[in-house]
Formats: C-alpha cells, structure tokens, sequence
C-alpha cells in the first residue's frame, strides 16, 4: 500500500514538473501559428480550426468513425479545465464540419459516475452490425478522485450522434484503463487498447459480440510506459503509434509493427519528421483514420496540449506515408486529400 502511494506520489509530481516545463518551452510556438484555419478544402495541423458555424471544434483525444457516407469526429468537450462530456461533428469531406451536438453529457445528478466534475477522456465510437447500436467507450475518472479510478467507461445510441446512453464503468478484469483506444478489426471483432498499471502496461483485450463488455482474451502488448494508443491495419499487419507518459507535456512517439495483435509487437523508427519531430511536433496521438475509398491512405491525429486552458488546444492531422517499408509523418503547414492516390 505504501509502495503503491509512493509510486502515484512520484507519478503525480512527475506530471506537475512536466506540465510546468511545459507551459514555459511550448503553448503553440513553432508549428503552430495562431491564425485561423482559412480555407476549407485544406489542413492546416496547429492552426485554429472552425466548424461550419464559425464556432472552434472542442473534440480533443478523439476518434472517427465512417458510417452511412459521413464521418463523426468524437472527443473531450473541454472548458478550460472542466470536462463537460463529448461532442460529435459530422462531416462528408473531412475538412468541414457540423457541429451535431453533445453525442454524451456529464450530468447533475451526484449518484451517476459521470457527475459534473468527473473527467472523461479519449472517446471513442465504434457500430455493431450485430445489434445495429453505436458504442462508445471513454476513460473515466470519477470526481474528486484525480485519476485514481482508471476506469473504462461504455454509453450506447442507436444513432451516430446520439444522444449516448450511459451504461456502466469497470477495470476490464480488474487492471486499471486510462488511456484508450477502441479498434474494429477485418473479421468484424472488436478490440480495447488500453493504459493499464499505472500506465506501466499496455493491455489490449477483445470485446463480446455486443461490444458492451471485455472478454477473457486480455493480453500484455508492453511494458514501457506508454499512452495514447492509435491502433490501425494496412494489409496484414497491424500498426500502434503511442506516447511516452509525460502528463500533458508532448515526448517522443513510437510506432509498433504486428502480424497479431495480440503481438510480438516490434518496434520500428520513430516516424515522425520535421520540426519539433522528436517531441511528436508538440502534440499526443489520438486517432489513426483511415481515408474512405482510397488506398493506403491513413491520417495521424494528435492534440497538441494547452494545459492551461485544455479548450484551446489543437488538432494535428498528417497523412502516413509508407515509403520503401518505412512508415513517415511528415510535418506539413498545409495540405490536402490529393496527397493520397
Ligand atoms: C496524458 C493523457 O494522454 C491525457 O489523455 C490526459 O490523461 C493527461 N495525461 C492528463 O495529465
């Protein structure tokens, strides 16, 4: 018991030290301008970015998904600090997008694990051929506990913009669940990726046939204190781009490569490039996407982090680029889908 606060205290000084460096060296320098993305048939990974309504996206450590011919962009609706639940955009092009609402809000009532004052993280929504329901699953952090309770949380809609039903939080088999990742596999099988031990471990567990709950198939990926899980398939194999655990500060990625998921996973080179390459271009992975009707198209997602007031922090999107069995992501000012074949 002792040895384990030991660990939490060390671990939440660590984050403080870090997020203190990290507001004096970062806060959009360098990549990122503060100019307002202008045109809307480009990215422009850094800058301010707008829904059709003028109003800045807050759908931070988030997720897409591809259904009926648009995409939803999921993620934290954050206010300066406060989490206020998801909000879901929606979108036929991938640079435009509709504000569709809050797909999932914290709520007043004190008995809920979703209370105001709760923290919740990482959406992300999957859809089940099966039982025809969109599922979300997110990290939740109960109120007042910090992130003590390293829980997987899971909510239901029977539309993609919900609202979401709240269901349930739990340690799928009893290990702790921050950051997360959910990902749908060829076969039609689902999968949870997941920071567990105090993020010591990455665990990757399937779902049941519902997509509600964990199985028993729980495996160990690694062991290197890794977050921010961005899971996607090319061919037959299996890639996973993670973080190092520096609280909101950005660290160097790392890109891992499979013939199962359920490993061994072997590392590869760090595929970023460009400036501030090292420190992932200042930001945090979220999301692989793979681009509808387009092969071996797939863009890098990642939040680049204002801890002092998480609302404004941005959105980096950067297409993958697989040259000669290298993986690249190469910071780019702007671009478009025309660099997909
Ligand atoms: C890093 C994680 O990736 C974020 O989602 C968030 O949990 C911060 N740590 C909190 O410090």
């Amino acid at each position: 018991m002792l040895k384990l606060s030991l660990v939490t205290g060390l671990l939440s000084l660590f984050g403080q030290l870090s997020e203190a460096s990290y507001t004096t060296t970062s806060n959009h320098s360098e990549n990122q301008s503060t100019n307002v993305a202008q045109d809307s048939s480009a990215f422009r990974p850094g800058q301010v970015w707008k829904d059709e309504s003028g109003e800045v996206i807050n759908a931070h450590g988030g997720g897409l998904l591809f259904r009926n011919k648009t995409y939803y962009w999921y993620g934290e609706v954050r206010g300066e600090k406060e989490s206020k639940g998801v909000n879901v955009y929606s979108s036929k092009d991938l640079y435009k997008w509709k504000h569709e609402g809050l797909a999932l809000a914290t709520v007043s009532d004190s008995t809920s694990d979703i209370v105001r004052g709760c923290i919740i993280e990482r959406p992300k929504v999957i859809y089940n051929k099966k039982t025809g329901k969109y599922v979300m699953w997110f990290h939740l952090e109960l109120k007042g506990k910090g992130y003590e309770a390293a829980r997987a949380a899971v909510a239901v809609s029977d539309k993609p913009t919900g609202p979401f039903v709240y269901q349930k939080s739990f340690r799928p088999n009893g290990h702790m669940s921050r950051d997360m990742a959910l990902f749908v596999d060829k076969d039609g099988g689902a999968y949870h990726i997941y920071s567990a031990r105090e993020n010591y471990d990455l665990r990757i567990v399937r779902l049941k046939d519902d997509f509600l709950n964990p199985t028993t198939q729980d495996t160990l990926l690694f062991s290197n204190h890794r977050e921010a899980p961005a899971l996607f398939r090319k061919d037959d194999n299996y890639y996973l781009i993670t973080s190092g655990c520096t609280g909101w500060a950005p660290n160097e990625a790392s890109l891992h490569v499979s013939k199962s998921l359920f490993g061994p996973w072997e590392k590869l080179e760090d595929p970023m490039t460009g400036p501030k390459a090292k420190l992932t271009f200042g930001g945090q992975s979220t999301y692989v996407l793979p681009v509808q009707g387009k092969k071996d198209a797939f863009i890098f997602m990642a939040d680049i982090w204002n801890p002092k007031n998480l609302k404004d922090s941005r959105y980096v999107w950067l297409p993958i680029q697989f040259k000669e069995n290298k993986t690249i992501i190469e910071w780019k000012d702007k671009w478009d889908l025309s660099v997909f074949r």
